[in-house]
């Protein structure tokens, strides 16, 4: 007992380092100041020591380097500048790929501004492969036709494919925030339904999507739950997981899902947009899930606004992602934005719960 005990606490434990590639440790709270960069998602590519940030409103990426302060932008033809796409989701596939979700700026429209009439669903959405050793894009991968094919079929819009998981054979998930649909993309970038809930409410239900091993999972704000899927089936299908202890009556928000490597998939965050980030963790692969806490939000940035859209790992060290969301245009110009290390209050979580089972 004390064997397995002790393996569990040391994999979990902050003192048990990951592999996590060469890059020089990096730590604490750091502004990027880049004009306009507006984030809502980020994500680390552990080979060239690089973040990408999305850039919101300007639908186009940055590869920031931390150590040195400076950066590139990367354009999408057709998409960056246009003022119908918004860039949202980032994802390293963990092989050398970066993803990027180019959403209708109307799609989030009602969310963000609070005015459910503001809801118009018809406009672009689009997944962006990206290589970064070539340093180009690979495919752009366009999810109109499918949203098209699922209005013809059942009568109902869906949109805001924003966050991506991929299995290990280059195929990407995506999740559609209204509607709840995942979308499989190929490796060559061609897409097809892999889930479609029996009856599609649009309510926007899930944010986020995460993969561990060969489940893939999603977040579900109205059950509450994380849902798990076998990525080996044809098709999709849904098992309800509620985290024991979840508040219930949660009264947050949906957003992106994200697995630390450094607790091995056993913890996911939660980004939850109004409170903060949302932690949960599991025993056993995610048949059950236990309710964590919550890591609030930075106060002074939720007293000007923000929302935390979403989560990144530098190395061992866990990022919390704030965005401002702008409700008139042309959209306030800024340069500083914050990235507030959260690791110490998202494992001071972890330790808690791990001291239960010792
Ligand atoms: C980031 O920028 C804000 C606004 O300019 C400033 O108040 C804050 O001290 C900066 N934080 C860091 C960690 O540099
Ligand atoms: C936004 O994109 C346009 C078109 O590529 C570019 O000219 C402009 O400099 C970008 N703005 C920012 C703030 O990056
Ligand atoms: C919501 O949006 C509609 C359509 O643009 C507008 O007429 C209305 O004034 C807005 N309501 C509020 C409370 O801003
Ligand atoms: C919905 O948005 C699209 C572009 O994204 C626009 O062409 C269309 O006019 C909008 N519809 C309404 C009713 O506002
Ligand atoms: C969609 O889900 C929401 C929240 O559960 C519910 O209030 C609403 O009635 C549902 N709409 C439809 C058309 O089922
Ligand atoms: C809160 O949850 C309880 C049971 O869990 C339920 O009876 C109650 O109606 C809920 N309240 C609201 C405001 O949803």
């Amino acid at each position: 007992m004390y064997t397995l005990t002790f393996a569990f606490l040391a994999l979990l434990s902050s003192g048990y380092t990951v592999p996590t590639g060469s890059c020089p440790p990096f730590q604490g709270t750091f502004n990027v100041s880049v004009l306009d960069l507006y984030p809502e998602s980020a994500d680390w590519d552990p080979v060239h020591c690089k973040i990408y940030f999305g850039l919101y409103y300007n639908a186009s990426v940055v590869v920031y380097d931390p150590y040195r302060q400076t950066s590139e932008l990367i354009t999408i033809p057709g998409i960056t500048g246009n003022s119908d796409y918004t860039v949202t989701g980032i994802d390293y596939d963990g092989m050398g790929s970066m993803y990027f979700a180019a959403t209708s700026l109307t799609a989030f429209q009602a969310t963000t501004s609070g005015n459910a009439s503001l809801a118009n669903f018809t406009g672009p959405n689009s997944i962006i492969r990206y290589d970064t050793n070539a340093r180009k894009i690979s495919w752009v991968s366009d999810l109109v036709p499918i949203h098209n094919e699922i209005l013809q079929r059942t009568g109902k819009l869906v949109t805001g494919f924003q966050d991506m998981a991929e299995d290990n054979q280059g195929n990407s998930f995506v999740i559609g925030s209204f509607g709840s649909v995942i979308v499989k993309i190929d490796r060559k970038g061609t897409p097809r339904v892999w889930y479609e809930p029996k009856n599609i409410n649009d309510t926007l239900a899930s944010g986020g999507i995460i993969s561990s091993g060969n489940k893939i999972i999603i977040n579900d704000k109205l059950y509450p739950a994380l849902v798990t899927f076998n990525t080996d089936d044809y098709y999709g299908a849904p098992v309800y997981v509620h985290p024991e202890g979840f508040p219930a009556n949660y009264s947050g928000g949906t957003d992106a899902l994200v697995a630390p490597s450094v607790y091995s998939g056993r913890v996911v965050l939660w980004s939850d947009d109004f409170y903060g980030t949302r932690v949960i963790g599991t025993r056993n692969n995610w048949e059950t899930a236990e309710y964590l806490g919550l890591a609030p939000m930075d106060s002074s940035l939720q007293s000007r606004g923000g929302f935390t859209t979403d989560s990144f790992a530098v190395g061992n060290t866990i990022y919390s992602l704030t965005e401002f969301f702008q409700t008139t245009t042309p959209i306030k110009t800024t340069k500083e934005f914050t990235m507030v290390d959260m690791t110490e209050q998202v494992d001071q979580l972890v330790r808690a719960w791990l001291v239960k089972y010792a």
